[in-house]
């Protein structure tokens, strides 16, 4: 069986989409849609398929498909989801989104909670934890290597210099560093507390350091910018994580590059470059988006879907009371 998909929003990551349905065997593009009918125009000669300018239009169509994906943007980054989500679920297709899932939690809620009602697929194209690296990471911890997890630490930045809103930073790039902990974690998060600072010349709350307690007892910190991207031209420093049992603890640099475990008692060190093959984070969308394609040929059940909508709205929550945090100088509790 081929998954039929339509992809709805064809800036550069809709198009990025479409490269990774054309690449995998099991998947084909059939349909793409924008709003600006040149995008729509210029995809459909790219993946030689139909266009359309709106989704009330493919819905009319009569088009056959099996899945979407929704690659809009708006406010936040997220802003332009709702809608077009909303109308592709409430017609009974499933949906893989863009992150994050909404910039706002009652709109993320209400299409989770539509997807549910629909018993129908919902996944966020969380991508960073879709490398073999962390998949070899996961098995060191299911196999107990790590021991008993005491404590996460994540770094993630990237230069944007968009100065769209005050927490456009903690909005639309950390869902990706909460889901990637939350991952190692095994947990949801119970407390937070957060301190925002604007980077020199910026508008807005430009850096962050999250403190976190999951409900398990881990304990977890974030520090996350929008003012990063160190290093020389093509070293791109993206993200670092460390998870920290009581039997060893490993480094996961940059999402799939690099792969370190250190013993707690021991000096050996085993270490991975480019574990798997994967050598940049820009290939995991193809192991995400292939991840997702095989999910829905195996008719996998909509809660085990991996990074589901349900999963988007939970680290959501937790940048909300991040933002709740810095505000009323609290802890916040979830
Ligand atoms: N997962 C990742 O690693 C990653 C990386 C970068 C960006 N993103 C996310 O990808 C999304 C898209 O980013 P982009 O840079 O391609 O944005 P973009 O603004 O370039 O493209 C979005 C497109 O959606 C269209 N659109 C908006 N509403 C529509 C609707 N109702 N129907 C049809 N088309 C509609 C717009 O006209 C636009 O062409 C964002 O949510 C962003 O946060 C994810």
């Amino acid at each position: 069986m081929t998954l039929r998909v339509a992809i709805i929003g064809m800036g550069g990551i809709g198009n990025n989409h479409g490269r990774c349905y054309t690449a995998h065997p099991g998947a084909e593009v059939v349909a793409v849609c924008d709003i600006i009918p040149e995008r729509s125009d210029k995809a459909a000669e790219t993946f030689g398929c139909q266009g359309f300018y709106s989704v009330d239009a493919l819905l009319a169509s009569g088009l056959e498909f099996d899945a979407a994906s929704v690659t809009t943007a708006g406010v936040e980054n997220g802003g332009d989801h709702y809608t077009p989500t909303m109308q592709l679920l409430g017609a009974g297709y499933p949906v893989l989104g863009e992150k994050p899932i909404s910039n706002n939690i009652d709109e993320a809620a209400a299409m989770v909670a539509l997807a549910r009602e629909k018993n129908l697929r919902y996944g966020i194209n969380l991508n960073h934890r879709f490398t073999p690296a962390a998949s070899l990471a996961k098995e060191w911890q299911l196999r107990g290597r790590l021991g008993e997890i005491n404590m996460i630490d994540m770094t993630m930045w990237i230069n944007n210099p968009n100065e769209s809103s005050p927490h456009f930073h903690a909005r639309a790039l950390h869902p990706h560093s909460l889901d990637v902990m939350r991952y190692f974690a095994q947990s949801d998060v119970k407390r937070v507390q957060a301190f925002f600072k604007k980077g020199k010349g910026r508008a807005i709350w430009s850096n962050m350091q999250m403190n976190l307690l999951y409900e398990n007892g881990v304990i977890g910190h974030l520090r996350g910018s929008y003012d990063g991207n160190f290093g020389a031209a093509g070293t791109y420093g993206l993200e670092t994580l460390e998870v920290v049992g009581s039997e060893g603890r490993f480094i996961l640099r940059d999402a799939c590059e690099e792969l370190t475990f250190y013993p707690r008692f021991d000096t050996q060190l085993e270490r991975h470059e480019n574990y798997g093959g994967m050598s940049h984070f820009s290939q995991t969308f193809q192991s995400r988006i292939g991840h997702w394609i095989d999910q829905n040929l195996a008719l996998v059940s909509p809660e085990k879907i991996d990074a589901s909508g349900a999963d988007a709205l939970n680290v959501q929550r937790v940048i909300e009371a991040a933002i709740a945090s810095w505000e009323s100088g609290q802890v916040i509790a979830l």
